[in-house]
C-alpha cells in the first residue's frame, strides 16, 4: 500500500492519507519520516488514535519527552480531571493561554524538543485551531543584510519570561519547564541536523540576546518574528476529531489559536526529544530563579 502525501496552501505540510496509522507497514513508516523532513508538519485526517497508538507513532520520530515523570502523554485540555471547565486562575488554563504565542516546544529546556505529534479529541465548533510557520522560508526570505547580522547571534529562552510576557507569573517548580538551573543559549539560526536547511530558531521563549540590550534584543525578535510569521508560510489546521498531526520543532513554529475557554478543547500531546548533539543550549545564565521571580516593569 501507498500512502498518499498532499501538499498544503503553505510552503511546509502535507496531509497524508491513503492508511491507517496502527496499521503503517515499515515501507509506510519510511515514506512518513521522509515526508516528515520534506515537509515538517504532516496532517492524518480521521486516525482517532488510542493513547498507547499516539506514543508508538512519537517513538517512530525518537525518544519520548515526558511532560510528567513517567508519562508519556499529556491532555492539552480546558478540562480539569473531574471533567469541569478549567477556571483562569488555574495555571494549566495559563498554559493553555501562552500557548497562543508563536513558539517551538521545550526551546527553554536543557535539551529543546524535535517533533510534537497533537491529536484531538473535542473540538469547540468555533476557533481552537493550530497554526503552523515554516521558518525554513522564513530565513530564506530575509534579505542578505539580515541573514548576516542575526548569523551569530544566539537568544536566551525561557518560559518564565514567555508567561510572565503574556500576564502569568509562574514560580519555580509550579508546571512542567519552571526549572532552576539556568536558561539555555539557542542560536538564531539552526541548521537541520537532517537535512542541514537552516531555519529562524525565534519564538515567545527567546528573550535575551547577549551583546544587545533587552529592549534591542525584543525589538529584533519581534521584528524577525512576524516578518515570518506570514503567508505563504503559514498554515492553519481546523481539527476535526480524530486527527493527529506531527510537527518538526526544529524548523517550524506553532500557536493555539483562542476559541471560547466554556467550551470543552481536549488534545493529546506527545513530545519526542532532541538529540543531545544537537538541540544542547550553546551555554546557560543563572537568571533563573527560585519562587518569587518578579518579571521587569516592562515585561507587562
Ligand atoms: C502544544 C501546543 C497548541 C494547541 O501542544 O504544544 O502548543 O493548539 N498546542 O493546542
Ligand atoms: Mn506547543
Amino acid at each position: 500500500m501507498n500512502l498518499l502525501f498532499t501538499p498544503l496552501d503553505s510552503t511546509l505540510g502535507a496531509r497524508v492519507t491513503g492508511g491507517r496509522i496502527a496499521d503503517f507497514t515499515e515501507t509506510e513508516w519510511t515514506q512518513v519520516i521522509d515526508g516528515f523532513h520534506t515537509y515538517a508538519a504532516l496532517v492524518f485526517p480521521d486516525q482517532h488514535l488510542t493513547p498507547e497508538e499516539h506514543v508508538a507513532f512519537g517513538k517512530r520520530f525518537g525518544e519520548i519527552e515526558c511532560l510528567r515523570p513517567g508519562q508519556p502523554y499529556v491532555a492539552v485540555s480546558n478540562l480539569t480531571p473531574d471533567g469541569k471547565i478549567m477556571t483562569p486562575k488555574e495555571k494549566r488554563y495559563q498554559t493553555l493561554r501562552g500557548n497562543e504565542g508563536w513558539h517551538t516546544d521545550s526551546t527553554y529546556m536543557p535539551i529543546s524538543a524535535k517533533a510534537s505529534a497533537l491529536a484531538a479529541e473535542v473540538v469547540p465548533a468555533e476557533g481552537g485551531e493550530t497554526e503552523f510557520a515554516d521558518m525554513r522560508a522564513a530565513y530564506d526570505a530575509l534579505d542578505a543584510d539580515t541573514q548576516a547580522e542575526i548569523a551569530d547571534l544566539a537568544a536566551y529562552h525561557s518560559l518564565y519570561q514567555s508567561q510572565a510576557k503574556a500576564g502569568f507569573v509562574f514560580k519555580t517548580g509550579e508546571a512542567y519547564g519552571y526549572h532552576t538551573d539556568g536558561a539555555p543559549l539557542r542560536p538564531l539560526v539552526k541548521v537541520h541536523p537532517v537535512t542541514g536547511r537552516k531555519a529562524l530558531f525565534i519564538g515567545r521563549h527567546a528573550y535575551r540576546i547577549p551583546g544587545m540590550s533587552d529592549a534591542d534584543a525584543a525589538a529584533l525578535l519581534d521584528d524577525l518574528l512576524t516578518a515570518a510569521c506570514q503567508a505563504p508560510r503559514t498554515y492553519l489546521h481546523r481539527w476535526q476529531p480524530g486527527d493527529i498531526m506531527v510537527w518538526d520543532n526544529r524548523c517550524v513554529l506553532h500557536r493555539a489559536c483562542p476559541y471560547d475557554y466554556q467550551q470543552p478543547r481536549v488534545m493529546r500531546h506527545v513530545r519526542i526529544a532532541g538529540e543531545p548533539q544537537t538541540e544542547c543550549g550553546i551555554g546557560a545564565i543563572a537568571d533563573e530563579r527560585a519562587d518569587g521571580y518578579a518579571p521587569s516593569p516592562a515585561a507587562h
